[in-house]
């Protein structure tokens, strides 16, 4: 069963029309990485699932349910958590205190701040720290306990080893590997490529605006061309 549908999404800023008639689908339970390179629209699909740029024309079903033109807070407490590129924690807050914000609804099951922490102990031992004073890593770590704690269905992950050292990036990969295994679906972008097709299930390239080719993660590692024409390696 297929958690999201996207079909067929124009997303404009202004006149300056970016998304060009993107589709895609995610599975109940995978991870897809969205790959290209700098400019081609990831970021702007990725607002445009969550509503922060709203598309022109186009659908997005998420659990069956058209979202398409619902404000973004509305498709959050359906269960869409975002962590958005750059991370952007509220600096003046303190981890226990973006915790104490982020957490929503029943928190006995799911996502529980306790459980959070497991996954982060890191986040735990900095509790009394304000987010701006972390550390790259940690204030990561932090915008995805964030969204975790929101207990969402599906996580939109957008380039979360910008930025981090290679064995911080390590790190992130098995805990987001941890966090699929709790049967999360999670839209990764990502310009690592062997960070996201290490993880990814299944891999959609984009150029210009538009999705140029998609296959299984492991046929995408073993495509000289493709990768040399649209990823850059
Ligand atoms: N707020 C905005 N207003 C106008 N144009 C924008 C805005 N945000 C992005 N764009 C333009 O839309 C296009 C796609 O940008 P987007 O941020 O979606 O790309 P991206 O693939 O995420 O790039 P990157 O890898 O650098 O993060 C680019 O040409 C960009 O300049
Ligand atoms: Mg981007």
């Amino acid at each position: 069963m297929s958690v999201l549908q996207v079909q067929d999404l124009h997303t404009y800023y202004g006149n300056s029309y970016v998304l060009q008639g993107v589709s895609l689908e995610v599975e109940q339970g995978t991870v897809i990485a969205i790959l290209g390179r700098n400019g081609v629209g990831k970021t702007t699909l990725i607002r445009s699932i969550s509503g922060h740029t709203p598309c022109r024309q186009g659908h997005i079903f998420f659990q069956g349910k058209e979202i398409s033109h619902m404000p973004s807070y509305f498709i959050a407490r359906q269960g869409i958590g975002l962590v958005p590129q750059g991370r952007r924690v509220f600096p003046s807050l303190t981890v226990k205190e973006t915790f104490q914000i982020s957490a929503r609804g029943a928190t006995e099951h799911g996502w529980t701040e306790e459980k959070v922490l497991k996954v982060f102990p890191r986040l735990g031992e900095r509790w009394n720290q304000r987010a701006g004073k972390l550390s790259g890593g940690e204030q990561q770590m932090l915008a995805i306990a964030r969204a975790l704690l929101g207990n969402p269905r599906l996580l939109l992950l957008d380039e979360p080893t910008e930025g981090l050292a290679p064995l911080l990036a390590r790190d992130l990969g098995s805990i987001i590997q941890q966090i699929k295994a709790e049967g999360l679906s999670i839209v990764l972008v990502e310009q690592n490529l062997t960070f996201a097709l290490a993880l990814a299930d299944y891999a959609y390239v984009m150029s210009k605006g538009r999705i140029v080719h998609q296959a299984p993660a492991a046929n995408i590692l073993l495509d000289a061309e493709v990768k040399a024409r649209y990823l850059g390696v």
